[in-house]
């Protein structure tokens, strides 16, 4: 198995500074790249108050929050990532991009590093044919939010290397993660089974089955679900959700993958969940507001 020392992340946002985070408070030199300094600054900012909230619970020492963030490095240059040993790659959800970001990257980084996708949906295989290192690509599926979410899927294509799979499954291992297995499918694990329950729960809203909040309390008193299926999709964000169910439908064809009018039209309304302060609930107030209340 290959020894990893330095990991490049791609991407700050939500998923990308997550998995900065952890991997930085594992002892891992990490450089993080985003396209401009305010990005880095608002997911370094992130970072600092997520460590903040472990020491305040006792579950970190000052000490230790105080090395992680030493261990981080904010960069726009890809340069900057050309002596890691592997690169997660969490930047938006559009292939095209991502695959040009490889690319240039494949010309930078050192030969025998890994590269990982943290997406949701894409075809891992597609994105590692942008590089000259196909063989040495892996997913590296996290779960948000990627501190306190123990669940990593680990993805091999049929041209991931078996050196690149445990050296990959071996380091979702060492950032204090719980991996699991994956072939290269639309969705993984998870959101194979996810998404279609959650688009089952707009589906069941528009024919009238009970009110957004009755739907979350079910779930949650019913089965034991941390989050209602409407908290979840405004937790992941009906943006990110709508885009996921275009490219699993693409995959699959099956109308459990296909978004609800419903979904469509809250993104198409600006209603993207907690991020833009609205999606099914409303968090303008005190207590999020489920929208047919109103
Ligand atoms: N860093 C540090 N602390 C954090 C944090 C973070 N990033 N995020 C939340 N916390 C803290 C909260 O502030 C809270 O602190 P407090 O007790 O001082 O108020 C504490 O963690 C617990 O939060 P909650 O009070 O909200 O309590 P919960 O017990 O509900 O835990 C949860 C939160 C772990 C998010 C839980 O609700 C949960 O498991 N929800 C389901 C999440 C889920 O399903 N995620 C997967 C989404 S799908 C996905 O990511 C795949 C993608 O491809 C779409």
């Amino acid at each position: 198995m290959a020894t990893i020392k330095k990991v490049g992340v791609l991407g700050c946002g939500l998923m990308g500074s997550g998995i900065a985070q952890i991997c930085a408070q594992a002892g891992y030199d990490t450089v993080v790249r985003e396209v401009e300094q305010k990005y880095i600054d608002k997911g370094l900012g992130g970072i600092d108050k997520s460590l903040g909230k472990f020491v305040e619970k006792g579950k970190l020492a000052a000490a230790d929050k105080d090395a992680a963030m030493g261990r981080l490095q904010g960069t726009t240059s890809l340069d900057d990532l050309a002596d890691c040993d592997i690169v997660i790659e969490a930047i938006i959800e559009n292939a095209q991009l991502k695959k040009e970001t490889y690319a240039e990257l494949d010309r930078i980084v050192k030969k025998d590093a890994i590269f990982a996708s943290n997406t949701s949906s894409l075809t891992i295989t597609e994105l590692s044919m942008a590089t000259a290192r196909p063989k040495q690509f892996a997913g590296l599926h996290f779960f948000n939010p990627v501190p306190l979410m123990k669940l990593v899927e680990v993805v091999r294509t049929i041209l991931t290397s078996d050196e690149t799979f445990d050296t990959a499954f071996a380091f979702a291992k060492s950032v204090g993660k719980d991996p699991v297995s994956c072939r290269d499918n639309s969705g993984f694990i998870v959101n194979r089974l996810l998404v279609p329950y959650i688009l089952d729960a707009i589906r069941g809203f528009e024919e009238g089955i009970g009110s957004i909040a009755d739907i979350d309390k079910a779930m949650m008193l019913g089965c034991g679900y941390p989050m209602g299926p409407f908290t979840l999709l405004d937790f992941v964000g009906l943006d990110t959700t709508y885009y996921i169910t275009k490219v699993m439908y693409d995959e699959y064809q099956e109308k459990r993958f296909a978004a609800p009018p419903l979904l469509r039209k809250m993104v198409l309304a600006g209603r993207f969940g907690r991020k833009s302060g609205a999606g099914f609930y409303d968090y303008a107030g005190e207590k999020p507001v489920p929208f047919d209340q109103k």
